[in-house]
Formats: structure tokens, C-alpha cells, sequence
């Protein structure tokens, strides 16, 4: 009894939440349509799309935005048009697309299997699956539907590690990636400034036979749905915003005060979203062994998955795409000494940036008031204006 009730609010709340998308983008005048994507494995992934200007102008050019970990599509919308890098592209000629991994906000669905009975089959995958499978899948969804042979891309944080996995793992899908520019670009984490997150992950063994022994699967538990309520609630009262958005900034670094209060109602919407706890797991395993590679399984079982006791690398030679950097200073997950290891291994690097405000943290990127000056102008004229088809406009 009290499971059902629980899942037919979970059920709702999804529902009202994943209206709330396309709405606040019709609010804003924006086209907007909602896409479904079964991948070959048979998650079923929601991808939004601005397919044209609002003022009615067709797109010149695709672009695909890549959410971070926790995070969910509407991450690019959340700071409102003119400047939110969703409304921003559109209005200079992209068709915007909306990616969501498995198991986040919009896309916590399988053809035969449930996120909440099927727990331990369904919450199996990590960043990887989303990279190989997920981000495949959808790059040649957006290419089939729109007769395009390349897109742009755009990611934050975990939406980075998954471009360059799926190039270097799919090494044929750098023909149909022009450029990309990776917002804390995130795969050296042995280099995180974060001392909370090194020490979780030296406990990375205990905890995830703790994890695992609880059937914690999913985190948080219950989509943060019930999270969301309470915190949404609590924040409300005038007495309790400063904190709350000292909250918001625990894991992203210092509290840079360039993300405008009025936002706060809005990330306590939408952040966070599900992510397996093997994604988690799988980040700290990088943090503490200090190696980019794949989920570490133990011997006996790496044996006989990857015919090899320790998991294979992943090979940067790979990546072709074009890519810029950028990071900035009190970024916990996008440290100066990582992106000196980027620069060490990316064959085809076009900038490496560093966002010029003090104390810039880990979702400044996307949600700094002035993030059109020192973020959206530069990626679009230092990186992808070199590979549009037609850069002479604007
Ligand atoms: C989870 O995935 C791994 C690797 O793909 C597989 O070996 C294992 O059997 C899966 N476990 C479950 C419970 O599905
Ligand atoms: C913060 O947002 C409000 C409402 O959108 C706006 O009036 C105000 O100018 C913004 N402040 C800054 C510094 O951008
Ligand atoms: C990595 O990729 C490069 C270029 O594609 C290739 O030459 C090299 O042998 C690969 N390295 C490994 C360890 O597979």
C-alpha cells in the first residue's frame, strides 16, 4: 500500500516534471518538441529540442547539449533566454537538442525493465554505458532525424567524461562530431582540489559493499523526488536562502556569487536527478587509482569481461574532434593540473580557456549571470565558429 502510493507520486511527479520543460520553453516563445529514443539496449531515453529560432529563422547547424552527473536537460535552460546556452544557440542558428542519460529525470525507463522492481538489472550502468550506448544512440538519432553528417556538442562536467569516451571507444563517431567544447572537462579526478571527494573514494571498496548490501542502487533514492518536496519547502522561507544556495555550492566549490537568487526555486526543481550508484562508483575508482579507464570489476571477474585482470584504458589518441577546454578557478572537478593532463593526451586541442572571474566554480558554467561574455561568446567564436559550414553570419 504505502509502495504504491509512493510510486503513483513518483509516477505524477515525473509527469508534472517532465511537462515543466517544454513549458518553460513555450513560455519563453521557443519551439519546442519531445523526442524518445530506445537505445540498442533497451533504455528509454526522452531528448528535448528547440528546432528553430523563436523568431522563426531555420537552423543552420545542430548542436547536442551533454548535462552533468545529477543533472538532467534542463540544466541549459534553467538561466532563462537570452543568455541560457540553450535560448543563446538557438537564436543564432542551431537546432538545440537535449540529451538525458539513463536513469536521469526524463529518462528513468526501460521497455521491460523498472527503475524501482528491477532495481539491481536496471541502475547496472555507469557513465560508461551512458558514453557507448546512450550518447551513440542518440548522436545518430538527432543525425537520422535532421539529415545532418555532423553536430555540435556541448558538455558540463559528466557530459564531458561521456564525449570523450564515446570517441575514443567509437572512434568512427568522430566523423560525425565538428567540435565540442567541454565545460569542466572531468577525467583526471586524481587532481580534484575536493578533500571530501579523495577521501570517498579511498573508501570506495567498503562502500560499495555497503551500497550494495543496502540494494542501494539508485541515488538518491527515489528519484530525490521526495528530496526536491522537502528541500523546495525548506528554501522558500526568505530566512533560509543564503543557505540554501551556499547548499547548492557545497560540491561545486566556493559560493562565487555570480548565480542570481532568483534562480534558487528553479535548481531545486530540476537537481538533483537519479544516477546509478555505480556511476558514483565508477568516478571514484578514477580519483583513486588515478587512471582513466573502465569499471574495475575485480580480477577474476575483469578476466572474464575484459580478457584481462585490470580494466583497459581508455585510448585519448582516439579522439580527433576538435575540442576546447574550460575551466576555472575554484572548480573542484576541473583543476588547473587536470587540464595540463588534457593537454598532455588530446590530439586536437582548439582552446584551452579559463573562465576569467574569481572563485568560478563547478556550475558557473551554465548558470553565472554573465555567463554570455565569458562563456557562450567564447565557445562559439573560438571553437565552433571555425567549423561551421557557414561562419560568415553574425
Ligand atoms: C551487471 O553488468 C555486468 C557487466 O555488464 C554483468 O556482468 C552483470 O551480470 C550485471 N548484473 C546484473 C545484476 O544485471
Ligand atoms: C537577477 O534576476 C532578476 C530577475 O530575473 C533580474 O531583475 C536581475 O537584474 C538579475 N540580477 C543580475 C545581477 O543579473
Ligand atoms: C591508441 O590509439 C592510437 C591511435 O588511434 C593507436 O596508435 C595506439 O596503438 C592505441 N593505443 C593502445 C594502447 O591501444
Amino acid at each position: 500500500m504505502y509502495i504504491n502510493t509512493y510510486l503513483i507520486l513518483i509516477f505524477l511527479c515525473n509527469y508534472v516534471y517532465s511537462e515543466t520543460f517544454l513549458q518553460i520553453l513555450k513560455k519563453y516563445n521557443y519551439p519546442a518538441e519531445e523526442h524518445v529514443i530506445e537505445t540498442s539496449d533497451g533504455y528509454i531515453l526522452k531528448a528535448q529540442r528547440i528546432p528553430h529560432g523563436a523568431d522563426g529563422t531555420q537552423p543552420r547547424e545542430v548542436v547536442l547539449l551533454g548535462h552533468g552527473m545529477g543533472g538532467s536537460g534542463e540544466n541549459f535552460i534553467l538561466l532563462g533566454p537570452p543568455d541560457g546556452l540553450a535560448y543563446y544557440l538557438s537564436d543564432r542558428g542551431f537546432d538545440v537538442w537535449f540529451f538525458n542519460a539513463r536513469g536521469s529525470l526524463h529518462s528513468r525507463k526501460h521497455k521491460s525493465l523498472s527503475p524501482d522492481r528491477n532495481r539491481k538489472q536496471f541502475w547496472n550502468f555507469s557513465w560508461h554505458e551512458i558514453a557507448t550506448i546512450d550518447l551513440v544512440d542518440t548522436v545518430n538519432y538527432i543525425l537520422r532525424v535532421t539529415g545532418k553528417d555532423g553536430l555540435f556538442y556541448v558538455g558540463h562536467s559528466q557530459g564531458t567524461t561521456i564525449l570523450m569516451v564515446m570517441l575514443a571507444e567509437h572512434p568512427e563517431m568522430n566523423q560525425k562530431v565538428k567540435a565540442a567544447t567541454l565545460l569542466a572537462p572531468s577525467a583526471y579526478l586524481q587532481h580534484t582540489s575536493s578533500p571530501i571527494l579523495s577521501l570517498g573514494s579511498k573508501l570506495r571498496r567498503l562502500g560499495e559493499s555497503i551500497t550494495s548490501m543496502l540494494n542501494m542502487y539508485e541515488l538518491p533514492m527515489s528519484n530525490g523526488l521526495i528530496l526536491n518536496r522537502f528541500l523546495k519547502t525548506l528554501c522558500n522561507r526568505s530566512s533560509m536562502k543564503d543557505i540554501c544556495m551556499d547548499a547548492v555550492y557545497l560540491l561545486g566549490g566556493a559560493n562565487s556569487g555570480l548565480v542570481n537568487k532568483t534562480l534558487l526555486p528553479m535548481l531545486i526543481e530540476f537537481i538533483p536527478s537519479s544516477i546509478s550508484t555505480k556511476q558514483a562508483w565508477h568516478y571514484g575508482q578514477v580519483i583513486a587509482s588515478g587512471e582513466f579507464k573502465q569499471y574495475d570489476y575485480g580480477k577474476k571477474m575483469n578476466q572474464k569481461k575484459y580478457n584481462s585482470p585490470t580494466p583497459p584504458m581508455y585510448n585519448m589518441s582516439n579522439i580527433e574532434v576538435p575540442i576546447g577546454l574550460f575551466y576555472g578557478d575554484s572548480d573542484p572537478f576541473s583543476t588547473p593540473k587536470m587540464i595540463d593532463e588534457f593537454v598532455k593526451v588530446l590530439p586536437n586541442i582548439e582552446l584551452v580557456y579559463k573562465a576569467p572571474e574569481e572563485n568560478f566554480n563547478h556550475l558557473d558554467y551554465i548558470l553565472a549571470y554573465n555567463a554570455k561574455e565569458i562563456i557562450n561568446d567564447v565557445l562559439l567564436d573560438k571553437v565552433f565558429k571555425k567549423y561551421m559550414d557557414d561562419n560568415t553570419v553574425d
